[in-house]
């Protein structure tokens, strides 16, 4: 139990690698807040989950009828503040972030639509830099340390060609940590990314449906299997820990050591 007594907010986490991220951490003793955008219902198997777990859990619920709204698609930065200034109001305190909400969209370059990439944009680069603004502000007000850990992906280093918008939302995710690092190490601040491989989740759901593209990719995968969200979680609770306190400014992989796996045909 190295969280007991912490906060977490996970962003995007009513499916695949933050719902793993979530569990995790509340098993760690956490007090977790779970976003979502448009899957109440995979917020509330989250919920369950962490509700096993014996944790306390507060989910973000947009729903007016329940007398609460909490603005958390996080393309919107007012929706993002509200999350945060929310999550704040129950729990009494944020301690550590994970930006995990994230989104990419296949087409070649020379197709992609200016909403395609601004979607893409605004979620994966906009909006962490917009939670991890509002969440500083509230470590600084409060005087308080905090940890950061940012879920990019192998494509903050490697090429995926048809996904352009995504690779320039993780590259740019990479430079964010490391000039953060720097700008927020006198606060105790630290901030990492964690860069999963190909992870069994919704989002790569099109590829696992595709035996073909599957065999070819697990050939370059020299463990030989997918990543599950709980490869990606076990590394995300040790970064959210004491135990990670003189950690910041670096990408740890967890990608099965796809990324290092040169391969010539
Ligand atoms: C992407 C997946 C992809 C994996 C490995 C991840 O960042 O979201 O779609 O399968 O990288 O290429």
């Amino acid at each position: 139990m190295r969280l007991e007594g912490k906060v977490a907010l996970v962003t995007g986490s009513s499916q695949g690698i933050g719902q793993g991220i979530v569990v995790r951490l509340a098993q760690e003793g956490a007090d977790v807040v779970i976003n979502y955008r448009s899957h109440p219902e995979g917020a509330e198997e989250t919920l369950a989950k962490v509700q096993a777990t014996g944790g306390r859990c507060y989910m973000a619920q947009r729903s007016k009828s329940q007398g609460y709204t909490i603005q958390a698609d996080l393309g919107n930065v007012n929706e993002i503040r509200q999350l945060i200034a929310e999550s704040i109001a129950y729990f009494g305190k944020l301690d550590i972030l994970v930006n995990n909400a994230g989104l990419e969209k296949h087409a070649p370059f020379w197709e992609v639509t200016e909403a395609d990439y601004d979607a893409i944009m605004n979620v994966n680069l906009k909006g962490v830099f917009f939670t991890t603004q509002a969440f500083v502000q509230h470590l600084i007000a409060t005087q308080r340390s905090g940890k950061i850990i940012n879920i990019s992906s192998v494509h903050e280093e490697l090429s995926f060609p048809n996904f352009t918008a995504y690779c320039a939302s993780k590259g740019g995710m990479k430079m964010l940590t490391r000039n953060l690092a720097v700008e927020l190490g006198s606060f105790g601040i630290t901030i990492n990314n964690v860069a999963p491989g190909a992870i069994e989740t919704p989002i790569n759901i099109k590829l696992l449906n595709d035996p073909q593209k599957l065999s070819a990719l697990l050939r370059n995968i020299p463990l030989g299997r997918l990543g599950q969200p709980q490869d990606v979680a076990s590394l995300v609770a040790f970064l959210a820990s004491s135990d990670a306190g003189y950690v910041t400014g670096s990408t740890f992989f967890v990608d099965g050591g796809l990324l290092w796996n040169y391969q010539e045909q």
